[in-house]
């Protein structure tokens, strides 16, 4: 029945994705970057592109292959991962389940890091720019932002505290201690303004159709 009636429920919809981890060099050899494995947002942007939207993904290095029907752009740090969300804009909704390092090397080292005999480098690190909090702030703000989070402590304080300080939609808060980082399921809550709903453990590609329905029903109906 399903392949009788295709779902298009978001077709013409413009949306921006991010996935996967971001890598920040320390020299022409090493990096700073998490365990992200891409798959959740990866699952996301293929359920969006099944329901007819037009999907950008921007994604750091992982190891699965371009959801069929998504146009992916592949970056390294953070800093491009923010210019390639900014240049995809105006969209009409943006998830941002990208593990973004917080972090980067406030100096590349030109050539390699070798040890002198007096201990290990010092290496300082800057914060890197929030792309979730950019894009919920920008002139161009998409109509329905949502974030992801991920904890391991007080999961939904935390994850209530986020969704206000980044001025997102919703948030899908994680869980972490689980062993969610290249896991093929996730056990998922979301926050939005009327409280939060947990869901129960499924596959990520099942918290992936959710999402993605809900995002329609959004669509559908904004105030629902
Ligand atoms: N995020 C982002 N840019 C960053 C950091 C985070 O876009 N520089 C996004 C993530 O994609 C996610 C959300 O913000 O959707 C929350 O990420 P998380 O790492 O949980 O939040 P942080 O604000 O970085 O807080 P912390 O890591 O200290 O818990
Ligand atoms: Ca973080």
């Amino acid at each position: 029945l399903h392949i009788l009636t295709p779902d298009r429920s978001l077709a013409g919809r413009r949306i921006l994705v991010t996935a996967g981890p971001t890598v920040e060099p320390l020299d022409p050899v090493r990096f700073l970057s998490n365990h992200s494995s891409g798959r959740q947002g990866y699952a996301i942007a293929a359920a969006l592109a099944a329901r007819g939207a037009n999907v950008t993904l921007v994604s750091g290095p992982v190891s699965i292959p371009v959801p069929e029907g998504v146009h992916r752009i592949s970056v390294q740090t953070a800093r491009e991962m923010l210019a390639a969300c900014e240049t995809a804009l105006p969209v009409d909704v943006a998830v941002c389940t990208a593990a973004v390092s917080d972090w980067r090397a406030k100096e590349l080292a030109p050539g390699k890091i070798k040890k002198t005999g007096d201990g290990p480098p010092r290496l300082e690190l800057v914060e890197n720019p929030d792309i979730l909090a950019t894009l919920c702030r920008a002139a161009q703000r998409p109509r329905l932002v949502v974030g992801f989070a991920a904890e391991t402590d007080d999961v939904l304080d935390n994850a209530k505290a986020k969704r206000l300080r980044k001025g997102c939609d919703w948030l899908v808060a994680n869980d972490v201690r689980q062993g969610v980082f290249g896991a093929m399921r996730n056990t998922v809550s979301l926050i939005d303004d009327n409280g939060v709903q947990s869901w129960p453990e499924m596959d990520k590609t099942d918290v992936a159709e959710q999402i993605a329905q809900r995002i329609a029903a959004f669509f559908a109906d904004p105030s629902s």
